[in-house]
């Protein structure tokens, strides 16, 4: 395993994780850690090309997640494992777990498919550390409001976020050591507290 630290940030569109990526790239900065702020879909000019198509390109499920794993495979060997191997830490605004809730809870991919292709695209490479964002669908929809033209995620009806929610918990319940919940509900100054408590019980820093 390379030097540095991989963590992905995941939760329901209106969950409030990307403010908080910042703040924690600005802190771990602070401490003297070069820092790579990242995306999926997207990170790379060919993943970013993808992720316009996965977003608003009426597509079926397959599809779907062939193109995101695509534009990972792209995003882990042109950026990621770089930037590991030369000890920067990486915080990913997604990763494979999102693949796991939207295309196979909310769409109800076949989850066995998407292990098969997690296991080509990322040979063993996961994050060290997820935020799970966890947010009721109900207050994430009126967070997301109605501020601008909705993707293909977005436009979902609030069953399809219950089945994304219950996709994410499968994940969690399966990688506990990985994943740390974070009761998104809170104002932000506790979500931050939470997120700083956990990197300081890690003690990787
Ligand atoms: P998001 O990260 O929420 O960006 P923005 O804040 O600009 O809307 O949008 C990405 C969308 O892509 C989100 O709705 C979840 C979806 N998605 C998948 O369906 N599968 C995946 O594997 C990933 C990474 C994202």
């Amino acid at each position: 395993m390379s030097g540095g630290r991989f963590i992905s940030f995941e939760g329901i569109d209106g969950a409030g994780k990307s403010s908080h990526i910042e703040t924690l790239a600005a802190w771990l900065r602070e401490r003297g850690h070069e820092v790579v702020v990242s995306r999926e879909p997207g990170g790379t000019p060919l993943a970013e090309r993808l992720r316009e198509l996965v977003l608003h390109a009426p597509m079926d499920a397959l599809t779907e997640a062939l193109l995101v794993f695509a534009a990972r495979r792209d995003h882990l060997v042109q950026l990621i494992a770089p930037a590991l191997a030369r000890g920067a830490t990486v915080l990913c605004d997604r990763f494979t777990d999102a693949t796991f809730a939207y295309q196979g809870g909310g769409r109800g991919f076949d989850l066995a498919v998407l292990a098969q292709l997690e296991q080509w695209v990322q040979a063993g490479r996961t994050p060290d550390l997820t935020f799970w964002f966890d947010l009721p669908a109900a207050t994430a929809a009126q967070r997301r409001g109605a501020a601008r033209a909705p993707d293909r995620f977005e436009a979902q009806d609030a069953a399809f976020f219950e089945r994304v929610i219950a996709g994410y918990a499968a994940r969690a319940a399966a990688a506990p050591e990985r994943f740390a919940r974070i009761a998104a509900v809170q104002e932000r100054a506790a979500v931050w507290a939470q997120i700083e408590a956990e990197m300081r019980r890690r003690a990787w820093w």
